[in-house]
C-alpha cells in the first residue's frame, strides 16, 4: 500500500515504523492503529508499506480504496545503525521483509554490499520477487520451509558463520531467538527488529514491552523496535 505522506517519506530512516489507523470502523467501533515498517519511499513523497492480512486491523486497511485516507503517525522508533562501508546481511522472515526493502534500497544506492535472505512458509506467502528486485536493486535469496519455492529449509541455514558482515534480522520471535544463538556462538554482531503488538507506538500504553538482558521491561516502540540482540532476554531459548 502506498500513502501520500511527504513528511514521512522525507524523514524516515530504515528500521523505523509508523502507526497506521482508520479511526472508527464501519460499525462505529474504534480500531486501534497498527504498527507497520516503512517499506519504501517514492520520489514524489509517497511512503509504501508491505501489509499482510492477519486480522481485523490489516483487513480493514487493505480494503481502503484508491484515494481514501488513513491516519499515519510517524516515523517512529529506533532505526538500524550501520557501520560505514561494512557489508550487511539482512535476514527476513515473512513480513519481516518490509524494513529490509527500504534498507536495501538505500544502502545499495549508496554502494554498500547488501545480502538479503528472505524466508517464508511456502510459495503462496512469497512477496512479488520481481517487485522486490525493482525496489531494492538486490537479488533476494529465497527460502521456503516446505521447499515449494527457492531453496528448501529455514532462512537461517543460508548464513555463513565466518562472514564479516553486520547481521540484521526481522521476523517472528523464534527466528530471532535462533539468530541470537547463532550470533553468540559465532561471535557475530546482530541487530533485531521485534514484532511486538503495539497499542500506541509512542510509549504511553505499555502494550509493547520486551524483557531486556538486564531484567528490565523496555518499550519496543521507543527503545526499539531495533535492538542489539545481546541487549534482549531470549528466555533461555538462545
Ligand atoms: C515495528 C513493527 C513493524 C511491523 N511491520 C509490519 C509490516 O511492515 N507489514 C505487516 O504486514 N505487518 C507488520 N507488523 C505486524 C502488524 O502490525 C500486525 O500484523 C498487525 O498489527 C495485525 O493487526 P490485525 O488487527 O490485522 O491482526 P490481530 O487481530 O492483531 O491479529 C490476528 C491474529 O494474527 C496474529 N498476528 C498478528 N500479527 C502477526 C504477525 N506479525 N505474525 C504472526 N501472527 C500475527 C495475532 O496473534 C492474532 O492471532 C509490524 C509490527 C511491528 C511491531
Ligand atoms: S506501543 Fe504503547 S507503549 Fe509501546
Amino acid at each position: 500500500m502506498e500513502f501520500d505522506c511527504p513528511e514521512i517519506a522525507a524523514s524516515a530512516i530504515p528500521g523505523q515504523f509508523v502507526m497506521l489507523g482508520l479511526g472508527l470502523d464501519a460499525a462505529g467501533a474504534w480500531l486501534l492503529p497498527r504498527p507497520f515498517s516503512v517499506g519504501w519511499v517514492g520520489p514524489a513523497g509517497t511512503t509504501g508499506f508491505l501489509v499482510r492480512v492477519f486480522g481485523p486491523g490489516t483487513r480493514a486497511l487493505t480494503r481502503l480504496a484508491l484515494g481514501e485516507r488513513a491516519l499515519v503517525l510517524g516515523p517512529l522508533g529506533r532505526p538500524f545503525e550501520l557501520e560505514p562501508d561494512r557489508p550487511i546481511e539482512c535476514v527476513a522472515g515473512g513480513v519481516g521483509l518490509a524494513p529490509f526493502i527500504f534498507l536495501a534500497a538505500v544502502e545499495r544506492a549508496a554502494g554498500r554490499d547488501v545480502r538479503l535472505l528472505y524466508g517464508e512458509r511456502d510459495v503462496d506467502a512469497v512477496f512479488d520477487l520481481e517487485l522486490l528486485r525493482e525496489l531494492t536493486g538486490v537479488e533476494p535469496e529465497l527460502y521456503t520451509e516446505d521447499g515449494s519455492a527457492g531453496r528448501p529449509g529455514r532462512v537461517t541455514t543460508g548464513l555463513d558463520p565466518d562472514s564479516e558482515a553486520s547481521l540484521l534480522a526481522c521476523g517472528p520471535t523464534p527466528m530471532l531467538a535462533a539468530l541470537a544463538r547463532f550470533a553468540r556462538e559465532h561471535d557475530r554482531d546482530l541487530q533485531v527488529s521485534v514484532e511486538e503488538h503495539m497499542g500506541c507506538g509512542i510509549g504511553t500504553c505499555q502494550g509493547c514491552v520486551v524483557r531486556s538482558s538486564d531484567g528490565r521491561w523496555v518499550k519496543a516502540c521507543i527503545e526499539g523496535p531495533v535492538f542489539r540482540a545481546e541487549d534482549l532476554d531470549w528466555g533461555g531459548d538462545d
